[in-house]
């Protein structure tokens, strides 16, 4: 079996999935991993309970591989969210980001704002919330110090060009980064950012609390460490006296953490480096065309670029508003999840997305196009 085969196969849920940038069944490695530790964290031996502990190092190194950095400049977090607000409530200067963010940015931005008075949030609305070089460089101006965007735009499926933000803004702005919605199934320029934010819950099939923040040397430099906890010192254990938080990135830390979680998170992240991110790309890019081809044959408008370097698994719908329930409701006739909001209708397929949830999904497009009227 080869790699591909071996990591599609992998993907054992029913057909009619395609919400996996909502939430991501856990593959079946992860399922078994927790079962096993959970078995090791009753038996009461330290060996046992120091063996699932190592998994928080392996998952950190997993995701230094993955990034391109260093073990020591990754953190676990519980959430992409505390992994943003520990970067964002350490900023000064203006912040700038599109407003249509997912409120992990928006609201983080303006509590750390509203908390601190040392930052303010420097708003843009780009046309269809794509946070592009051009919408940066318009809004730039020597108060801006950090921009904070995400990999893949939840709303939409538009993949920033990291590359290029990064020459917009220069060596000496900040890049903060939410690649939810990207990491592990697109190769991304992580080299031109100096946060990256994400968890594994979604794409990585890991389960919630799998959170992850790459730290890299500038962030180090020129981030406050404002949110730091007692992991977040150079001592084990600080006791009686407050030490300086650390120079590294565990400063950016507040407590020890859940190693099962660091256990689901290392094997999820395992599986996708032995099945190799651009092979992972390339499928998954295959799958949302097939996507935007359906949509295309029932005359369904699609706002998601048709580029495939600019997308990544998501493609939204956007049907005129009274198409929108009826849409809906053929999708779940035919048994699909996908996620409707705000009049866009946000279909997610994965590496593993089968013909049959194909077909599917186009009986569901051609019943609803049977039904329209015009
Ligand atoms: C772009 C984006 N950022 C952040 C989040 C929330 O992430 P978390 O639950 O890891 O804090 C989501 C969830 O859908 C998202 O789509």
């Amino acid at each position: 079996m080869s790699t591909l085969e071996a990591y599609q196969s992998s993907f054992d849920g029913e057909p009619g999935y395609l919400d996996w940038a909502a939430f991501g069944p856990l593959s079946p490695g992860v399922r078994s991993e927790v079962h096993a530790d959970a078995e090791l964290l009753g038996s009461g031996r330290s060996s046992s309970i120091d063996l699932v502990a190592d998994h928080a190092r392996e998952a950190r190194s997993l995701v230094a591989e993955l990034v391109g950095g260093q073990e020591d400049q990754v953190t676990l977090q519980p959430s992409t969210t505390y992994g943003l607000m520990q970067a964002l409530y350490g900023l000064s200067g203006a912040v700038l980001a599109s407003s249509a963010e997912f409120p992990s940015i928006t609201v983080s931005l303006t509590r750390a704002a509203e908390a601190l008075g040392r930052l303010s949030p420097r708003w843009i609305a780009p046309e269809g919330g794509a946070v592009t070089p051009d919408a940066v460089r318009e809004a730039l101006d020597d108060e801006v110090t950090a921009v904070v965007v995400s990999l893949v735009d939840f709303r939409t499926g538009y993949r920033a060009d990291l590359g290029a933000l990064r020459e917009v803004i220069g060596p000496d702005r900040l890049l903060i980064v939410d690649a939810i919605q990207g990491f592990g199934v697109i190769e991304a320029e992580y080299s031109a950012a100096d946060v990256v934010c994400a968890n594994g819950y979604k794409w990585l099939r890991a389960g919630r609390g799998t959170g992850f923040a790459w730290f890299g040397d500038r962030a180090l430099e020129r981030i406050a460490p404002v949110l730091s906890g007692f992991t977040g010192t150079d001592e084990e254990l600080p006791l009686d006296e407050v030490p300086r938080p650390s120079a590294s990135a565990s400063a950016f830390t507040v407590t020890n953490p859940d190693t099962l979680a660091a256990a689901r998170l290392a094997t999820a992240l395992r599986e996708v480096r032995d099945a190799g991110v651009a092979m992972i790309e390339s499928e998954l890019s295959d799958r949302a065309r097939d996507v935007i081809l359906s949509a295309d044959r029932f005359e369904i408008p699609v706002v998601t670029p048709r580029d495939a370097a600019r997308r990544a698994g998501i493609v939204a719908l956007a049907p005129s508003p009274q198409d929108v329930a009826p849409l809906g409701a053929a999708l779940a006739n035919q048994g699909l999840t996908v996620t409707a909001r705000a009049g866009l209708i946000r279909v997610a397929p994965h590496v593993g997305t089968g013909a049959e949830t194909l077909r599917l999904f186009s009986d569901a497009l051609a019943a609803f196009a049977q039904s329209r009227v015009w």
